[in-house]
């Protein structure tokens, strides 16, 4: 019999981050896609930011995958949660900058949930029951995207599919959005959000209240103080309408589209968002997102099966978290500060500073694991040219011994002992470097003592910002 499989073998890569996200994925996805024919994302929303830096410009993509860049095709999967607004907003900035986004080169599955207001909502809701049920520890620290409420929407069977948004008629669209609405007045009577706390959000002045209206901004125009939700029902309709004519040539059946261009001898870039410590099922839970950024979620979340023949960990030189969480290899001092200053550790999504802390060789043996990862992109190893020493934390130790499994509660992480192994730094500028040999011996010895611990290449290595500030150590 014909092998009719035989075209599943040919240069189809995946860009995952190891940690919590931020690694500097957006680097990479952005060099690799010239590669590759479409790139696709899978999972996840307007949480992820991933900045691609073009002619000292930079680029912020919140949805769109980055091959939007380079001409390529790119697919929004059904794994995804888009918000319309957002990605209208979206669609309008890269307009602006000469990029046009078309439905030849935008496909948004069918089956991918669109993120409404009543999710934003539901999101400051959630967060703030479980501040005042648990303590501030418990926050998840989200990026306020409602990526978890509309994820919860889909696992309840209630949420909106674009193929819904394009077929329900106008009254059943108007009956599911008066349930979500209903859902979120439950969440509110829950959090005890009176119209007075509202008010102090949108009218105050402090620091802490600015950045709480920065947080819910995507609400606001749909706001209604009045209201039992805050929200009006009837802009939310009209806007989930606009949203059906806006995007309905983009709508398509990407898993039969992605099937096609595979037989076509096409390229499959999946471009992952987050880290897969924050996982679903495999992260740091219940300080995690919604989806399932491991390389699991890329089949699940595309539809599509193809062997992935790269299989790209980005680890950042150091490592680094945001929002809530326990982070066994926090730097809470000098070092740490300045790997932030340096790094310019600052979400690209919400401006919230990220902790640093040394490179977590555990949890990327963890990661590598998980996904399969045959190759590592190491970023922002320049951020580390001034360090005298450098720590890599090589094992957890827990109850005086080293364990072998990445602990599954946050308790027992928090109890873990980091193990390091201190190398000399370099302290030289590696900024302009273009080949392995122009590394410093011991920016040298820092990498192979990486490949050798994780036993994996490192094929890339990035020593700032700019696209050409790569090494690329074979083709
Ligand atoms: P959510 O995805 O907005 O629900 O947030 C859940 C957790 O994931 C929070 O700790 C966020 O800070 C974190 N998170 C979500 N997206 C990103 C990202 O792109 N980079 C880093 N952290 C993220």
């Amino acid at each position: 019999m014909k092998d009719t499989t035989s075209f599943r073998h040919s240069g189809h890569s995946i860009v995952i981050g190891p940690f919590w996200g931020d690694e500097g994925k957006g680097k990479f996805v952005d060099k690799l896609a010239q590669k590759h024919d479409i790139v696709v994302r899978y999972q996840g929303g307007g949480n992820a930011g991933h900045t691609v830096v073009v002619n000292g410009q930079e680029n912020i993509l919140h949805m769109i995958p980055s091959g939007i860049i380079h001409g390529k095709v790119n697919v929004i999967g059904n794994g995804c949660v888009p918000n319309g607004d957002r990605l209208a907003e979206e669609v309008e900035e890269l307009t602006q900058r000469g990029i046009v986004v078309t439905p030849e080169n935008l496909y948004i599955s069918e089956r991918a949930h669109i993120v409404t207001p009543y999710s934003l909502l539901l999101d400051v809701a959630e967060e703030l029951v479980r501040k005042r049920d648990e303590g501030k520890k418990a926050e998840i620290g989200t990026t306020m995207q409602g990526i978890g409420p509309t994820y919860t929407f889909k696992a309840a069977r209630i949420g909106i599919r674009f193929i819904d948004l394009l077929e329900m008629d106008k009254s059943a669209l108007e009956k599911r959005i008066h349930l979500f609405a209903r859902k979120a007045e439950g969440a509110i009577l829950s959090a005890e959000i009176t119209p007075e706390y509202v008010d102090k959000i949108i009218n105050g002045d402090s620091p802490e209240q600015q950045k709480a209206r920065h947080m819910i901004r995507g609400m606001m125009p749909y706001w209604n103080p009045q209201g039992k939700t805050f929200l009006d029902e009837a802009k939310v309709l009209e806007s989930m309408l606009a949203h059906r004519e806006r995007f309905a040539p983009f709508v398509k059946d990407t898993s039969y589209f992605l099937a096609e261009q595979v037989e076509k001898g096409k390229r499959l870039m999946f471009e992952g968002a987050q880290g897969s410590l924050l996982d679903l099922d495999h992260g740091t839970y219940p300080h995690v997102t919604s989806s399932n950024p491991t390389i699991g979620g890329a089949y699940t979340g595309s539809g599509i099966y193809v062997d992935i023949e790269h299989r790209i960990g980005v680890f950042k030189a150091y490592t680094t978290r945001v929002g809530g969480g326990v982070f066994p290899t926090l730097l809470d001092d000098d070092v740490g500060k300045g790997l932030q200053e340096r790094g310019a550790e600052k979400g690209a999504t919400t401006g919230r500073k990220r902790d640093c802390g040394w490179l977590d060789g555990f949890a990327g043996k963890y990661a590598i694991r998980l996904n399969g990862i045959n190759e590592i992109a190491l970023t922002k190893l320049d951020i580390l040219d001034s360090e005298p020493k450098i720590k890599i934390c090589v094992a957890y130790e827990l109850d005086g011994k080293t364990i072998n499994s990445f602990p599954a509660t946050e308790q027992t992480l928090a109890r873990v002992k980091p193990l390091y192994e201190t190398l000399p730094g370099w302290q030289k500028d590696t900024s302009h470097a273009r080949e392995f040999e122009e590394l410093p011996a011991n920016a040298r010895n820092f990498v192979t003592f990486l490949e050798n611990y994780f036993k994996t290449h490192v094929k890339y290595i990035s020593i700032g910002k700019e696209r050409d500030q790569v090494i690329t150590r074979w083709k």
